[in-house]
C-alpha cells in the first residue's frame, strides 16, 4: 500500500513577512472595474485579492537578497554593487559587457537605438510589446519568424518557441543579411504561452546567422525558465544543470536585453550585455543619455545587489522546478475542470484560450480583454489580456491586428502565493466559464497610439 500512498510536494521556502489582502464584495468590484474602464492594467492593486497580472517585479525576494540591499554603495560612479552584477552575469551568462539599466525595456531602447537603421529587419521567434515597438521606433521593421505550432493553442509541440529555419532562410534572401542588424531570439517565449525553444534549435539559428554574418540579440528575460524546460524535454540534456543549460544557451548569442523583474527574482531592474567591444562602448555612451552613468543605469547600487544574488538563485534546481511546479499545478486544475489553455503548459503563467472560451464573441470585441475583466468580477482576480488589444494596430493599415492568440494570461509572481490561492484562481476561472454563454463584449472608447493596452479604456457591450 504504501507504494502508491500520494507523496504531496511543497515550495522550497517559507514564509517569513506577510502582506495582509483586502477582501471585496461583488458590488465594490463592479464599481472598481468601471471606474479602471474594463482594463485591470488600470486597478487599485488594493482592490485586487488575488493579483496574475503579470510577474514583472512581483517577485518576493529572498532573505538573502534582502541582506544585500542593506550592503547598497550608493556611489554615483563605480558601486561596489556594480561589480558583484557584472561578476554575476559574466559567471552565468557568460557575457563580457554589462550596461545596466532600470527595466527590460530600457535596454530595448539602448540597443535598438544602437543596431538599427531605418528600413531594416529584424526577425524573432514572436514580438514583445516593448522589445517591437522599439524596434520600430528606431526605423526597423519586426518579421515573426517563429514556427507555425506557437500560433496553435492546441499544438502540443514541446519546444513552440522554435524559429522556423526555412522562413528566417526566406527573410535573409528576401532583404538581405545587411539590413538585418541581428535576429532577436526570446527564450520561454512570453506571448506564446511562456513556450521554450530547444538548444537544438538555436544551434541551427546561429549556424545559419554564422554563415551570413547576422547577430543574435537574447531576450533572457525568462531564460532559466527556459532551461528547465530543456532539462526536462530535450534528448541529451536531462544530466545537465539549470545552470549549465542557460550558459549553453547565452553562448550561442552576442548579447543580451534582460528584464531583471522576472528569473532574477526583484522588483526593479534590468540590464544589456553585449559580447562586442565596440557594440558595448556605443551602448556606453547612450545608457548615460537615458538611464544614468555606465555603472548604475538606472538602479541604485542596492538595487544592483539583489539582482546579482537574485541571478544566482534563479538556476538553482531546486527553485525553478517549484516555480515552473505551481503554474503546472494550476494549469492542470484548470484541465481538469475543462477550461480551454494553451497547451503544454508554460513557464510563467498559464494562458486562457479566449477565443475557445467565448467562442459567441469576434475578435474586435476584445473576448481576452472582456474575460479578464470578468475574471475580477467574479473574485477579485487579476489577470492580463494578451490578444487584439495587446497586438495593437497594424501601422500600414490602421485595422487591429486580430493575432491568432486570443489569451488571457494568469501570470504567477514567484515564491508569492500558496497552493490554495491557485486552488481559488482556477475555481474562480470554472465559475466564469460555467457561465461563458452569458458573457458580451467590450469597445474600445480610449485608445492610446502606443502600448495601447495599458491605458486603453472599454464600454461593455449589450
Ligand atoms: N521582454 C520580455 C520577454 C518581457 O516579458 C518583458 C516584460 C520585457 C522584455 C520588458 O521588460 O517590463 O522590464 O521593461 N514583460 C512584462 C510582462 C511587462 O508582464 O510580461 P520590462
Amino acid at each position: 500500500m504504501s507504494n502508491s500512498r500520494r507523496r504531496s510536494w511543497a515550495e522550497p521556502y517559507k514564509i517569513k513577512m506577510v502582506e495582509p489582502l483586502k477582501m471585496t464584495t461583488r458590488e465594490e468590484r463592479e464599481r472598481a472595474i468601471r471606474e479602471a474602464g474594463y482594463n485591470t492594467f488600470l486597478l487599485k492593486s488594493e482592490d485586487v485579492y488575488i493579483d496574475l497580472l503579470t510577474d514583472s517585479g512581483t517577485s518576493a525576494m529572498s532573505d538573502r537578497q534582502w541582506a544585500g540591499m542593506m550592503l547598497g554603495d550608493e556611489a554615483y560612479a563605480g558601486s561596489r554593487n556594480f561589480y558583484h552584477l557584472e561578476a554575476a552575469v559574466r559567471e552565468i551568462y557568460g557575457y563580457k559587457h554589462l550596461v545596466p539599466t532600470h527595466q527590460g525595456r530600457a535596454a530595448e531602447h539602448i540597443l535598438s537605438k544602437i543596431l538599427i537603421k531605418p528600413g531594416d529587419v529584424v526577425p524573432g521567434n514572436m514580438y514583445f510589446t516593448t522589445t517591437r515597438l522599439h524596434q520600430e521606433l528606431a526605423g526597423g521593421t519586426f518579421v515573426d519568424v517563429i514556427i507555425d505550432e506557437a500560433h496553435d493553442p492546441a499544438s502540443e509541440h514541446p519546444f513552440k518557441g522554435d524559429v522556423d529555419l526555412a522562413r528566417l532562410r526566406e527573410v535573409i534572401d528576401e532583404v538581405g543579411a545587411d539590413k538585418i542588424p541581428y535576429v532577436c531570439i526570446a527564450t520561454a517565449v512570453n506571448m506564446a504561452g511562456g513556450q521554450p525553444i530547444s538548444l537544438a534549435n538555436l544551434r541551427a539559428v546561429r549556424a545559419l546567422c554564422d554563415s551570413h554574418g547576422i547577430r543574435i540579440i537574447h531576450d533572457a528575460t525568462r531564460v532559466a525558465e527556459n532551461a528547465y524546460f530543456i532539462k526536462e524535454r530535450e534528448p541529451g540534456c536531462a544530466d545537465m544543470s539549470i545552470a549549465e543549460i542557460v550558459r549553453a544557451l547565452c553562448d550561442l548569442t552576442d548579447g543580451c536585453t534582460m528584464s531583471a523583474k522576472k528569473d532574477a527574482l526583484v522588483n526593479i531592474g534590468g540590464f544589456l550585455a553585449l559580447n562586442d567591444d565596440d557594440l558595448f562602448d556605443a551602448a556606453r555612451n547612450l545608457v548615460v543619455v537615458y538611464e544614468g552613468l555606465h555603472t548604475y543605469g538606472g538602479m541604485a547600487g542596492r538595487d544592483m545587489e539583489a539582482v546579482a544574488i537574485g541571478l544566482h538563485e534563479s538556476v538553482h534546481y531546486d527553485h525553478i522546478k517549484a516555480r515552473v511546479g505551481q503554474v503546472k499545478y494550476l494549469g492542470e486544475k484548470l484541465q481538469g475542470y475543462g477550461v480551454p489553455i494553451v497547451v503544454p503548459i508554460g513557464s510563467h503563467g498559464v494562458f486562457l484560450d479566449a477565443k475557445a472560451f467565448l467562442p459567441h464573441l469576434d475578435q474586435d470585441v476584445y473576448p481576452a480583454q472582456t474575460l479578464a475583466a470578468e475574471l475580477y468580477l467574479d473574485s477579485g482576480l487579476r489577470a492580463m489580456e494578451r490578444g487584439n488589444v495587446s497586438a495593437g494596430r497594424d501601422p500600414e493599415t490602421g485595422l487591429n491586428r486580430r493575432p491568432r492568440l486570443e489569451l488571457v494570461r494568469l501570470t504567477i509572481p514567484r515564491r508569492v502565493y500558496t497552493q490554495a490561492h491557485l486552488d481559488v484562481t482556477a475555481e474562480s476561472v470554472a465559475e466564469v466559464f460555467d457561465h461563458r454563454d452569458g458573457i458580451k463584449g467590450l469597445s474600445m472608447v480610449y485608445e492610446p497610439p502606443q502600448l495601447r493596452f495599458f491605458q486603453a479604456r472599454f464600454e461593455p457591450l449589450g
